[in-house]
């Protein structure tokens, strides 16, 4: 597996690959692997024939520093799960390589309304920074395909929309959620969770179940309702938020026959913040 650390070398290394024909997918990642990770490397290469991972904890979409301080850094665990997984190559670029104006260039895109929802809301500005960091990985690669997982559902979207907004030909595939045997979503972020929050962790999976397993069984305001209230009284948890919403515009549902609905939840569990989601039709 090629480890390169400059976009000279990716473009060097892609150069022939290219002009060969090779379809290229990029799997954009922070590191931190988990089989989340792995998944999206695995059906890249059902999708492509070269697999390029990239590892780059971005600075811009971070809105808490001391999050992006502790952001979980084990590269060499990271480059022997990618070598195993069969990735051809892997870009770890350093933050000067990514912003070389020094991360405060001008970036902002219409991404449109749900920018400004549910992670949008908590976490003001994060999308324009993730799209700004996932164009500039799509300009050193030019992928023909990308791969995302289902995980963050809304980060899908604004992805979508940026390439809307560029008019840029690539495939994005989207991955389904990996979870632990015990329906606890796979994330870099559980390593922080002590053994109580790892518990309590579960009730996310759980709410979420509970609204795809009764959606027939009561109103859309009840199933909210009831779904909120498994977070009641755990102690060490507190909602952000609970919603089921259309699965395009991300807008609380206002019927069940929307054609498409999600139910989306995010909660601190200790000091851990966690998101989660449910594709209900
Ligand atoms: P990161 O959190 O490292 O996630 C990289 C990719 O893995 C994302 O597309 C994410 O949705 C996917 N992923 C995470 N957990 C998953 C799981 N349990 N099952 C399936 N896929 C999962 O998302 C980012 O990094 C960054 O915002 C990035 C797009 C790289 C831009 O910096």
């Amino acid at each position: 597996m090629e480890v390169l650390k400059t976009k000279a070398a990716l473009k060097a290394y892609l150069k022939p690959l290219k002009a060969a024909g090779k379809k290229i997918a990029l799997v954009p990642t922070m590191g931190a692997l988990h089989n989340g990770h792995i998944s999206l490397i695995k059906l890249a290469q059902e999708n492509a024939d070269v697999i390029i991972c990239s590892i780059f904890v971005n600075p811009t979409q971070f809105t808490d520093p001391k999050d992006l301080e502790k952001y979980p850094r084990p590269i060499e665990h990271d480059l022997a799960m990618l070598d195993e997984a069969g990735c051809n190559a892997v870009f770890m670029p350093n933050v000067e390589e990514m912003y070389p104006a020094g991360g405060d260039e001008n970036w902002h895109i219409d991404l449109g309304n749900a920018e400004f929802l549910l992670e949008g809301a908590f976490r003001k500005g994060h999308y324009q920074g993730v799209t700004q960091i996932v164009k500039k990985l799509f300009d050193a690669v030019e992928p023909d395909v990308a791969m995302f997982g289902q995980k963050d559902y809304q980060q899908v979207l604004m992805i979508k929309n940026m390439l809307e907004h560029f008019k840029l030909p690539i495939n994005i595939i989207t991955c389904p959620i990996i979870r632990e045997d015990d329906g606890l979503a796979m994330s870099s972020r559980n390593i922080h969770l002590s053994e109580t929050d790892r518990k309590n962790a579960l009730v996310l999976s759980k709410s979420l179940q509970f609204v795809v397993d009764n959606f027939n069984s009561f109103p859309l305001s009840e199933l909210e309702q009831q779904a909120k209230s498994f977070y009641d009284g755990i102690e060490g948890v507190e909602l952000d938020y609970f919603t089921i919403a259309n699965g395009d515009t991300l807008q609380a549902a206002a019927s069940k026959t929307e054609h498409k609905l999600v139910a989306l939840v995010a909660a601190k569990v200790g000091a851990t913040r966690l998101i989660d989601n449910m594709i209900i039709k």
